[in-house]
Protein backbone atom coordinates (compact mmCIF):
# COMPACT_ATOMS: atom_id res chain seq x y z
CA UNK A 1 0.00 0.00 0.00
CA UNK A 2 1.46 3.45 -0.87
CA UNK A 3 2.62 5.60 1.66
CA UNK A 4 0.33 7.90 1.75
CA UNK A 5 -2.98 6.06 1.84
CA UNK A 6 -1.20 4.43 4.87
CA UNK A 7 -0.89 7.63 6.37
CA UNK A 8 -4.34 8.63 5.87
CA UNK A 9 -5.63 5.39 7.46
CA UNK A 10 -3.64 6.56 10.16
CA UNK A 11 -5.49 9.91 10.60
CA UNK A 12 -8.79 8.43 9.97
CA UNK A 13 -8.01 5.82 13.01
CA UNK A 14 -6.55 8.40 15.14
CA UNK A 15 -9.70 11.04 14.96
CA UNK A 16 -12.09 8.33 15.53
CA UNK A 17 -10.11 7.06 18.14
CA UNK A 18 -10.09 10.57 19.67
CA UNK A 19 -13.65 11.18 19.72
CA UNK A 20 -14.64 7.39 20.95
CA UNK A 21 -11.80 8.15 23.75
CA UNK A 22 -13.94 11.34 24.62
CA UNK A 23 -17.33 9.62 25.13
CA UNK A 24 -18.31 9.98 28.95
CA UNK A 25 -15.30 12.17 29.52
CA UNK A 26 -15.65 15.82 30.13
CA UNK A 27 -19.23 16.00 30.27
CA UNK A 28 -21.09 19.47 30.74
CA UNK A 29 -24.24 20.27 32.88
CA UNK A 30 -27.21 21.34 29.96
CA UNK A 31 -27.78 24.54 31.00
CA UNK A 32 -30.74 25.45 28.49
CA UNK A 33 -32.94 21.94 28.60
CA UNK A 34 -35.92 23.82 27.14
CA UNK A 35 -34.08 24.71 23.70
CA UNK A 36 -35.88 22.71 21.18
CA UNK A 37 -32.27 22.00 19.78
CA UNK A 38 -30.88 21.02 23.00
CA UNK A 39 -28.07 18.86 22.41
CA UNK A 40 -28.19 15.94 24.89
CA UNK A 41 -25.45 13.24 24.15
CA UNK A 42 -22.71 11.53 25.73
CA UNK A 43 -20.89 15.09 26.62
CA UNK A 44 -23.80 16.97 27.49
CA UNK A 45 -25.57 15.85 30.65
CA UNK A 46 -29.28 16.82 31.58
CA UNK A 47 -30.32 17.68 35.13
CA UNK A 48 -31.11 14.56 37.91
CA UNK A 49 -34.30 17.33 37.84
CA UNK A 50 -35.01 17.62 34.47
CA UNK A 51 -38.28 17.32 33.53
CA UNK A 52 -39.80 19.39 30.88
CA UNK A 53 -42.82 21.48 31.72
CA UNK A 54 -45.14 20.86 28.91
CA UNK A 55 -45.49 17.25 28.50
CA UNK A 56 -48.59 16.45 26.48
CA UNK A 57 -50.19 12.76 25.83
CA UNK A 58 -49.74 11.79 22.27
CA UNK A 59 -53.51 10.69 20.63
CA UNK A 60 -53.56 6.95 21.52
CA UNK A 61 -54.24 6.18 17.45
CA UNK A 62 -50.84 6.96 17.30
CA UNK A 63 -48.76 5.60 20.47
CA UNK A 64 -48.49 2.04 21.90
CA UNK A 65 -49.74 2.94 24.93
CA UNK A 66 -50.20 6.83 27.01
CA UNK A 67 -47.13 8.29 25.86
CA UNK A 68 -45.86 11.67 26.72
CA UNK A 69 -43.99 14.31 24.26
CA UNK A 70 -43.66 18.24 24.39
CA UNK A 71 -46.30 19.60 23.20
CA UNK A 72 -44.43 21.10 20.12
CA UNK A 73 -43.19 17.89 19.15
CA UNK A 74 -46.19 15.85 19.97
CA UNK A 75 -48.28 17.98 17.90
CA UNK A 76 -45.56 17.63 14.97
CA UNK A 77 -45.71 13.69 15.55
CA UNK A 78 -49.37 13.02 15.39
CA UNK A 79 -48.93 15.44 12.15
CA UNK A 80 -46.63 13.12 10.40
CA UNK A 81 -48.48 9.71 12.06
CA UNK A 82 -51.70 10.94 10.28
CA UNK A 83 -50.25 11.71 7.42
CA UNK A 84 -48.51 8.55 7.33
CA UNK A 85 -51.97 6.88 8.03
CA UNK A 86 -53.26 8.55 4.94
CA UNK A 87 -51.29 7.05 3.30
CA UNK A 88 -51.52 3.39 4.15
CA UNK A 89 -48.80 3.28 6.56
CA UNK A 90 -48.75 2.52 10.35
CA UNK A 91 -46.24 4.78 12.49
CA UNK A 92 -47.12 4.30 16.33
CA UNK A 93 -44.77 6.00 19.33
CA UNK A 94 -43.30 3.12 21.21
CA UNK A 95 -40.79 5.15 23.71
CA UNK A 96 -41.28 9.01 24.06
CA UNK A 97 -40.32 11.10 27.34
CA UNK A 98 -38.24 9.17 29.96
CA UNK A 99 -37.22 10.40 33.27
CA UNK A 100 -33.91 10.17 34.50
CA UNK A 101 -34.99 7.24 37.05
CA UNK A 102 -35.97 5.28 34.44
CA UNK A 103 -33.30 5.58 32.06
CA UNK A 104 -30.70 4.20 35.16
CA UNK A 105 -33.15 1.29 35.00
CA UNK A 106 -33.07 0.77 31.41
CA UNK A 107 -29.30 1.56 31.00
CA UNK A 108 -28.55 -0.91 34.57
CA UNK A 109 -30.36 -3.94 32.74
CA UNK A 110 -28.87 -3.36 29.41
CA UNK A 111 -25.45 -3.81 31.16
CA UNK A 112 -26.78 -6.93 33.20
CA UNK A 113 -27.91 -8.08 29.87
CA UNK A 114 -25.40 -7.49 27.66
CA UNK A 115 -22.72 -6.12 29.45
CA UNK A 116 -21.21 -2.68 29.80
CA UNK A 117 -19.64 -2.09 26.39
CA UNK A 118 -22.55 -3.55 24.34
CA UNK A 119 -25.18 -1.31 26.74
CA UNK A 120 -23.23 1.64 25.92
CA UNK A 121 -23.39 1.76 22.63
CA UNK A 122 -27.25 0.57 22.53
CA UNK A 123 -28.41 2.73 25.93
CA UNK A 124 -27.63 6.10 27.14
CA UNK A 125 -26.43 6.13 31.03
CA UNK A 126 -28.54 8.38 33.12
CA UNK A 127 -28.81 12.52 32.28
CA UNK A 128 -27.38 11.61 28.71
CA UNK A 129 -30.86 10.48 27.22
CA UNK A 130 -32.65 12.63 25.06
CA UNK A 131 -35.13 10.57 25.18
CA UNK A 132 -35.53 12.69 29.22
CA UNK A 133 -36.28 15.78 27.18
CA UNK A 134 -39.39 15.12 25.62
CA UNK A 135 -38.26 15.75 21.71
CA UNK A 136 -37.46 12.23 20.92
CA UNK A 137 -39.61 9.29 19.74
CA UNK A 138 -39.02 5.33 19.33
CA UNK A 139 -41.86 4.15 16.66
CA UNK A 140 -42.86 0.69 14.91
CA UNK A 141 -44.16 0.23 11.70
CA UNK A 142 -46.90 -2.16 10.82
CA UNK A 143 -44.66 -5.20 11.45
CA UNK A 144 -45.39 -4.04 14.92
CA UNK A 145 -41.37 -4.79 16.10
CA UNK A 146 -39.85 -0.85 16.63
CA UNK A 147 -36.38 -3.08 16.72
CA UNK A 148 -37.29 -4.62 13.07
CA UNK A 149 -38.43 -0.86 11.92
CA UNK A 150 -36.04 -0.66 9.09
CA UNK A 151 -37.78 -3.88 7.37
CA UNK A 152 -40.73 -2.25 7.68
CA UNK A 153 -42.59 -0.42 4.25
CA UNK A 154 -42.50 2.72 7.18
CA UNK A 155 -39.17 3.24 7.22
CA UNK A 156 -38.56 4.03 3.76
CA UNK A 157 -41.35 6.70 4.15
CA UNK A 158 -40.25 8.13 7.16
CA UNK A 159 -36.76 7.99 5.98
CA UNK A 160 -37.67 10.52 3.09
CA UNK A 161 -40.30 12.65 5.22
CA UNK A 162 -39.88 13.04 8.58
CA UNK A 163 -38.08 16.15 8.31
CA UNK A 164 -40.79 17.44 6.88
CA UNK A 165 -42.52 17.25 10.10
CA UNK A 166 -39.51 18.71 11.53
CA UNK A 167 -37.97 15.15 12.85
CA UNK A 168 -34.60 14.02 12.25
CA UNK A 169 -32.87 10.16 12.44
CA UNK A 170 -30.44 10.84 15.23
CA UNK A 171 -28.40 7.78 15.02
CA UNK A 172 -27.63 7.48 11.39
CA UNK A 173 -25.38 4.33 10.29
CA UNK A 174 -21.79 4.98 10.20
CA UNK A 175 -21.93 8.06 12.50
CA UNK A 176 -21.36 5.99 16.16
CA UNK A 177 -17.72 7.96 16.29
CA UNK A 178 -19.99 11.49 16.34
CA UNK A 179 -23.41 10.45 18.24
CA UNK A 180 -22.02 7.84 20.28
CA UNK A 181 -24.16 5.48 19.39
CA UNK A 182 -24.49 2.21 17.12
CA UNK A 183 -27.60 2.80 14.19
CA UNK A 184 -31.04 3.39 15.55
CA UNK A 185 -33.56 2.97 12.32
CA UNK A 186 -36.38 3.48 15.18
CA UNK A 187 -35.19 6.76 16.96
CA UNK A 188 -36.11 10.25 16.11
CA UNK A 189 -35.70 13.67 17.27
CA UNK A 190 -37.90 16.74 16.67
CA UNK A 191 -35.60 20.12 16.02
CA UNK A 192 -38.32 21.65 13.62
CA UNK A 193 -38.63 21.46 10.19
CA UNK A 194 -35.89 24.19 9.07
CA UNK A 195 -33.16 22.46 11.02
CA UNK A 196 -34.77 18.98 10.19
CA UNK A 197 -34.32 19.97 6.50
CA UNK A 198 -30.71 21.00 6.47
CA UNK A 199 -29.68 18.23 8.63
CA UNK A 200 -31.85 15.85 5.92
CA UNK A 201 -30.50 17.97 2.71
CA UNK A 202 -26.50 17.69 3.81
CA UNK A 203 -27.06 14.21 5.82
CA UNK A 204 -25.19 15.38 8.92
CA UNK A 205 -26.08 14.58 12.49
CA UNK A 206 -27.27 17.34 15.21
CA UNK A 207 -23.88 17.30 16.54
CA UNK A 208 -22.27 18.58 12.77
CA UNK A 209 -25.00 21.09 12.31
CA UNK A 210 -24.60 22.94 15.67
CA UNK A 211 -20.63 22.62 15.55
CA UNK A 212 -21.27 23.78 11.67
CA UNK A 213 -23.96 25.85 10.84
CA UNK A 214 -25.85 26.81 13.36
N1 LIG B 1 -31.13 4.47 22.81
C1 LIG B 1 -30.83 5.85 23.01
C2 LIG B 1 -29.43 6.19 22.61
C3 LIG B 1 -31.09 6.26 24.44
O1 LIG B 1 -30.94 5.41 25.31
O2 LIG B 1 -31.40 7.41 24.67
ZN1 LIG C 1 -34.86 6.14 21.38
Amino acid sequence: MPKIYIWILFLILLMKGDSIMNFYKNIEPIHHPNDILVLVNKNHKLDKNYVPKDLTKIDISYAFEDKFMRKEAKDAFEKLSMTAKSLGYRIVATSTYRSYEYQEALYTQYVKEKGLEYADLCSARKGHSEHQTGLAVDVEGSNQDYDEFEKSPEFSWMINHAHEFGFILRYPKNKTNITGFKYEPWHYRYVGHEVAKIIFEKNITLEEYLKNFS
